[in-house]
């Protein structure tokens, strides 16, 4: 199969690029290795496959609508995977118009870029935020999700409308993904895996909101590729589907785990949570299990002691 994956130079996309080229599929990558976070960390999430035989990588804009129909014309991917945008909750607050022209016009470009080129699958990243504060625990597809806390989740959720949209006027299969909380090697800077480990190992104060009393359904890497290429290989018609790990853990005892495998105690500061963060993310699995088979196996610990051997080896000793 030839996939086009977005956002391949992220922590996500580099890892599900880079499985679909080892079980021999055709990859034409894409990313436009902004430095929200550092370009040097992207460039070392490809480096590992960059010069595979089956790969094209663009460094390309979402955002240029032309380019996207161009690559598209040019190599007919039989599925395209977008997984490019602009995460985290906080840091979009105040930047609605950044969000917007890349999470919800860069979807677009590549909705139309889809039906221009005849790709009959789109795969879509959206997430767990687009639940907002809600009491209805698990979380199901079929909640409703109008309230979305911060810009990010807004885009994401216009996103998932948009797509049916595609699906109602031009039989486009659009499934979209909610990612819950993924960790591991590669793990995003900005995010609480990769800061606890990072913030603890340089002697800096780690923000833990609410004491630690939040709870996230984190969900290993390895686990969300999975589920990722089952969505690449059914289309579905028009499908939205959680991606999580179904087993919500204490932000206390995940900051505990860290702890223990850095080999000393976290500096904490532990402010009340802002107006954009949940209480608990948790997803209710049972429908990704019943239409992608999927099956999270990696537990938290496990998981987490696999990111840190990447720390060690990846950052701390080329620090
Ligand atoms: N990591 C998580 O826990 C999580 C949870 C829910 C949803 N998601 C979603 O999963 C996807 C991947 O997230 P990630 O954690 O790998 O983030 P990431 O920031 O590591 O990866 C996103 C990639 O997209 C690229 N990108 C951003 N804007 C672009 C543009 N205009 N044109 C081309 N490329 C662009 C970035 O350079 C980056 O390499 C995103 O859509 C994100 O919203 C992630």
């Amino acid at each position: 199969m030839k996939i086009l994956v977005t956002g391949a130079a992220g922590f996500i996309g580099s890892h599900l690029a880079e499985t679909l080229l080892g079980r021999g599929d055709e990859v034409i990558a894409l990313d436009n290795f902004n430095d929200y976070y550092s370009p040097a960390r992207k460039r070392a999430n490809v480096a590992p496959f960059r010069d595979h035989a089956r790969l094209i990588f663009y460094e390309a804009d979402i955002r240029d609508a032309d380019r996207m129909q161009q690559i598209v014309a040019a190599h007919q991917p039989d599925v395209i995977a977008h997984i490019a945008a602009m995460g985290n909750v906080r840091y979009s607050i105040g930047r609605a118009s950044l969000y917007t022209d890349v999470n919800l016009r860069g979807t677009v470009n590549l909705l139309e870029a889809a039906r221009c080129g005849d790709v009959s699958h789109f795969v879509f990243a959206s997430t767990s935020s687009v639940y907002g504060k809600t009491d209805r625990i698990p979380f199901e597809e079929s909640d409703p999700c109008n309230h979305p806390l911060a810009p990010y989740p807004a885009t994401k959720k216009a996103g998932e409308v948009m797509g049916y949209t595609y699906h109602n006027l031009h039989r486009l299969n659009f499934t979209a993904l909610r990612f819950f909380s993924v960790y591991g090697p590669r793990g995003r800077p900005d995010m609480m895996p990769f800061m606890v480990m990072h913030r603890t190992v340089n002697d800096q104060e780690i923000l833990l909101f609410d004491a630690g009393q939040m709870k996230r359904d984190w969900t290993y890497i390895d686990d969300i590729v999975a589920g990722v290429i089952a969505a690449i290989d059914r289309p579905l018609g028009y499908e939205i589907i959680n991606l999580g790990r179904g087993e919500p853990v204490l932000m206390a005892d995940f900051v505990e785990i860290i702890e223990r495998l850095v080999g000393k105690p976290a500096i904490l500061s532990t402010p009340p949570a802002p107006p954009s963060e949940p209480k608990i993310n948790f997803a209710d699995i049972s429908k990704a299990r019943r239409l992608l088979d999927y099956d999270p196996r990696t537990a938290v610990a496990d998981g987490l002691a696999r990111m840190w051997d990447w720390y060690r080896r990846e950052i701390a000793r080329k620090a």
